[in-house]
């Protein structure tokens, strides 16, 4: 059905920020780069500043010399007006894919916060004289209109982008007025609907640069690498001319002479950069830094230099709990430096060009860059709306500006290696036209975009959350869709959903990539999460700022805390991702080490191996491990192994490490590890041999006293113990929750529609026999027949042993898998500490413990807890052998999970902020059998059938003695 045509107004009628022009005034873009010898003045710093609740609650009288702004407040530029000033300035706020105002493009709302800035500054001393200046916005959201000393220079969006104005003859000596208006909403709105906060303002640095006489309008360094001949080529393209020098080379030529000779290839395993400079004919020294790289698809595969790459990367949202989108240089680096130290090695910039410094720091350390412009109309998308701007070709100058914008900006970054047109935008006519100004503008690189089925204006078939099974297809070849299609590699720009706990699948996605050449690799869904810092809830997300829509804590999604803190997520990606494969049978004598790299030999790594018995290193020493080249393998001999008590669980550990210290970690930086386990673990007998021992008020069984008309234990020895019985209850992750949309079943609500929240335990019998005390029940939620009938059988023996063999017999018709299954069990307060022999550090489920390595561990129960932003199921510890917790020794039959926790589970489950978790009197224990898995269905797949721990008969048993 088609809908009436839309009139629009005329463009001349609408005031410059409902225009759907890109703006007025600004000089051409131009390359970006960190400083030149020529002059320049930041103006960042305490700015003056004013909130209109209207695009016109004042006049433009502000910008002119002699305003009194003394009544203004002060806001620090780069910053968002609405993180300042503690609210006096409005709020942030929160939305996915909805637009938070009425959608009518290119009109905005009457109500448009609109901010006036200004800022006074004289010129230093040595401002030279002659030659051109201009004013440099770095970002600005979403639209700004400025002037200097009074005149008006012009207006512009995009707000990820910058933008430039000529001001010479404009600028004195002292006392100019750089005034600037900043609309909050904007023509430019609707192509920024990208899943984060709302956040208006001057948000990244604003500068006063000179442009000495015969300055270079723009340069533009090619290079490209031969790996047949292993001889790059430099080509400075400059528009005024000029030298090129790089004196490592030796090259002194003339901008746009090409030279070829033999270099070291750039790739991010080995981002060897060459420092070269353009001095232009008017003599300014611009420093540049060449890596020499070529990138390709051939033959269906996408490769640098020749070789298939394979991404291990994650989609990187600009984001400061404190400064929101300002985001500084230190920050930059560090996130940085956690991904390399994390085997990242790709970064999609979801979803606009960052920051120009941190494409700097990805050539610096070696990232794969695919860089996306700041485009996304995804409200748009919804079937049932029209006039999407990506189809609207008066909007595609504003498309083709802001293409320009990024290339221009990033074309001298050897990290960058893919342009994006955007994010999920449907498709248009816009999109082809950006599409082809690209292409013609820099065919050195291919070209990305999802959002288009067709993959007519695209290189690479890329997807969002496609599950395993039709990744797999992908990489058969046997998916369906056009024949232009599937010549195309395959990547995932996102997958694995980090909302809250998890994303589960992360070991099976990966075998996937290592095994078809078609599928190359991925971006996890995201980097950070994006909670603000705020007093009343420790991270506030989608909803504490009261607004009228919004989308929770979609926004923290993160692999990374807001506070930058690793999530378990990004310790088990690392594992998964690592370069390098330890594998074997511990019996063998051997380990297989697989260096799987793409373009780095083994030489930075030094291997190392550790015998462990029970859990504890007893021997430990270095590795010889050949220098293998990519793709390489080796069978490398172990020493013999140290002697164990016979009936100890022994293993080795073989780990990489890096040799020597790095730009990005230091000596002894684990890279990669293996467990060959050498004997198994014995089981645990049960403890027997004691009988019951009852009155009317207490049953005696070894070590333990249980109420004698409930059954229910009361003490092992000197511990207290309060509430066992069988939990099969957690509080549902983002994860087990999944998205509104999934068609799929979604476990948390059906968990809560069956009542598993709320299973009532009857008392069946308590039975004294010999040998044993029997504690029968039936356990099952209101208003349904299905239960799970279960007996506690308790037995001890001489040596203060007791043990729980716990029994469980499915009745009636399931139609859910189960959270948890398991005990849990009460310990006083005084319970603050645990240790175990099992899988640690950190966190495990089913489908997330690749990290999960055997050892012995302690840790606070306060450190067991993983703070996600919104309280969820967590900090479940693997494989556990054995525990010791508040005077108890616990031994699993067979290993289990465990939980410990100052509230209980379903606290976890009521709360919604960090701050909504209030230590009870009582640490609650969760001894499990088994867990259900995590998956990433916040937004992708379920977890994979294998992980999905049905109902079904379970026995097993927990033993427990005095702690030692
Ligand atoms: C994608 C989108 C991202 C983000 C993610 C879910 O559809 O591209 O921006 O919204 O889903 O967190």
């Amino acid at each position: 059905m088609s809908l009436p045509e839309v009139s629009l107004p005329e463009e001349s009628a609408l005031p410059y920020y409902e225009q759907v022009s890109p703006g007025t005034g600004d000089v051409a873009p131009r390359s970006w780069y960190a400083a030149s010898d020529a002059a320049s003045l930041s103006l960042d710093g305490p700015w003056r500043f004013r909130l209109s609740a209207t695009a016109d609650g004042h006049d433009e009288s502000f910008a002119r010399p002699g305003h009194d702004a003394s009544a203004w407040t002060e806001l620090t530029v780069p910053g968002h007006w609405v993180l300042q000033g503690d609210g006096a300035h409005g709020s942030p706020a929160y939305t996915n894919t909805v637009y938070p105002f009425p959608v009518d493009p290119p009109r905005v709302p009457t109500e448009n916060p609109t901010g006036d800035h200004l800022r006074v500054f004289g010129l230093p001393d040595d401002w030279p004289a002659s030659g051109a200046t201009v004013l440099r916005f770095e970002g600005v959201e979403s639209c700004a209109r400025v002037w200097l000393n009074g005149e008006e220079l012009g207006e512009f969006k995009g707000s990820r982008l910058p933008h430039e104005f000529a001001v010479e003859g404009l600028l004195r000596a002292e006392g100019n007025v750089l005034a600037v208006r900043v609309h909050q909403w904007s023509s430019g709105s609707y192509l920024e609907d990208q899943d984060q906060w709302w956040l208006p303002g001057i948000f990244r640095e604003v500068t006063l640069l000179h442009r000495p006489d015969g300055a270079d309008a723009d340069f533009f360094v090619h290079t490209a690498y031969d790996h047949r001949t292993g001889e790059g080529t430099l080509r400075v393209e400059a528009s005024a001319g000029g030298r090129v020098t790089v004196p490592e080379l030796g090259v002194d030529v003339g901008a746009g002479e090409p030279v070829t000779l033999p270099v070291e290839p750039w790739t991010a395993e080995t981002p060897r950069l060459y420092a070269g400079e353009l001095t232009t004919p008017g003599g300014e020294i611009i420093p540049f830094r060449a890596g020499f790289r070529t990138v390709a698809v051939e033959d269906g595969v996408l490769k640098v230099n020749g070789k298939r790459i394979l991404f291990r990367g994650v989609n990187r949202h600009e984001f400061h709990p404190e400064r929101g989108r300002a985001v500084d240089e230190e920050t930059m680096r560090h996130d940085v430096l956690l991904m390399k130290r994390h085997n990242i090695n790709a970064v999609r910039t979801s979803h606009y060009p960052p920051h120009p410094a941190f494409l700097d720091l990805c050539d610096e350390f070696g990232l794969w860059v695919i860089d996306e412009c700041d485009l996304e109309t995804h409200g748009f998308t919804h079937e049932r709306w029209q006039r999407n701007p990506v189809d609207d070709e008066r909007w595609t100058p504003a498309l083709l500006d802001r293409a320009a914008r990024m290339v221009e900006r990033d074309k001298n970054h050897a990290s960058v290696i893919i342009w994006s047109l955007g994010n999920e935008c449907g498709t248009g006519a816009g999109l082809s036209a950006m599409a082809d100004w690209i292409r013609d503008r820099d065919p050195s690189r291919p070209l990305h975009y999802e959002g288009d089925p067709s993959c007519a204006d695209t290189d690479v078939y890329s997807r969002m959350y496609a599950d395993h099974a039709e990744v797999e297809r992908i990489g058969r070849y046997e998916d369906e869709g056009p024949e232009a299609r599937r010549e195309l590699p395959f990547i995932l720009c996102e997958y694995a959903h980090a909302m809250g706990n998890g994303p589960g699948g992360l070991s099976e996605y990966q075998r996937l990539f290592e095994t078809y050449d078609r599928l190359q690799g991925g971006f996890v869904w995201e980097w950070i999460d994006h909670g603000l810092a705020d007093g009343r809830y420790g991270y506030a997300y989608g909803g504490d700022f009261g607004e009228e829509l919004h989308d929770g804590n979609f926004v923290c999604d993160g692999l990374l805390f807001p506070d930058r803190t690793p999530s378990p997520g990004l310790v088990e990606y690392k594992k998964v991702i690592e370069p390098v494969l330890v594998e074997g049978d511990g019996t063998a004598g051997t380990v297989r080490v697989t260096n799987r790299h793409d373009f780095a030999d083994l030489a930075a790594l030094a291997f190392t191996w550790s015998y462990e018995v029970d859990g504890a290193p007893v021997e430990s020493g270095p590795l010889a491990v050949p220098v293998l080249a990519p793709g390489e393998s080796a069978d490398v001999k172990l020493p013999a192994p140290p002697d164990a008590a016979r009936g100890a669980e022994t293993q080795w550990t073989v780990r990489a490490a890096l040799a020597d210290d790095t730009a990005w970690a230091d000596r002894g930086h684990v890279v990669a590890w293996g467990q060959l386990p050498v004997s198994g673990r014995k089981s645990v007998v049960p403890a027997s041999g004691l009988s019951p021992v009852g009155d009317a008020e207490v049953v005696t069984l070894g070590p333990a006293v249980f109420d004698a008309r409930t059954g229910e234990l009361r003490s092992v020895g000197q511990v207290p113990v309060t509430g066992v019985r069988l939990d099969v209850w957690r509080a549902p992750t983002d994860n087990d929750n999944g998205a509104d949309w999934q068609a799929d079943r979604r476990f948390g609500h059906l968990w809560r529609t069956a009542g598993l929240h709320r299973m009532r335990h009857r008392l069946d019998h308590v039975i004294l026999e010999s040998g044993a005390l029997t504690v029968r029940t039936r356990v099952a939620p209101a208003a349904e027949q299905f239960a799970l009938g279960t007996e506690y059988r308790w037995t001890a023996d001489e040596t203060g042993r007791l043990t729980l063999t716990v029994s469980v017999t499915p009745e009636g018709d399931w139609t859910v898998p189960l959270p948890r299954l398991g005990v849990r069990l009460g310990l006083p307060p005084s319970a603050t500490h645990a240790r175990w022999f099992g899988g640690g550090p950190g966190e495990a489920y089913p489908d997330t413990r690749a990290a999960s390595r055997l050892g012995r561990w302690e840790a606070s129960v306060d450190e067991l807890q993983t703070p996600y932003v919104r309280p969820q199921e967590n900090g479940a510890r693997a494989d556990v052998r054995r525990m010791e917790i508040g005077g108890l020794r616990i031994d699993g039959e067979p290993e289990f999970w465990f939980t410990a926790r100052r509230w209980t589970s379903e606290h976890l489950d009521a709360a919604g902020h960090r701050t909504d978790l209030v230590a009870g009197d009582t640490v609650w224990v969760n001894l499990d059998h088994a867990q259900h898995g995590i998956g990433s269905q916040s937004c992708g797949p379920g977890p994979l059938p294998w992980y999905v721990h049905e109902v079904a008969p379970a026995t097993f048993a927990f033993t427990f003695s005095a702690a030692g």
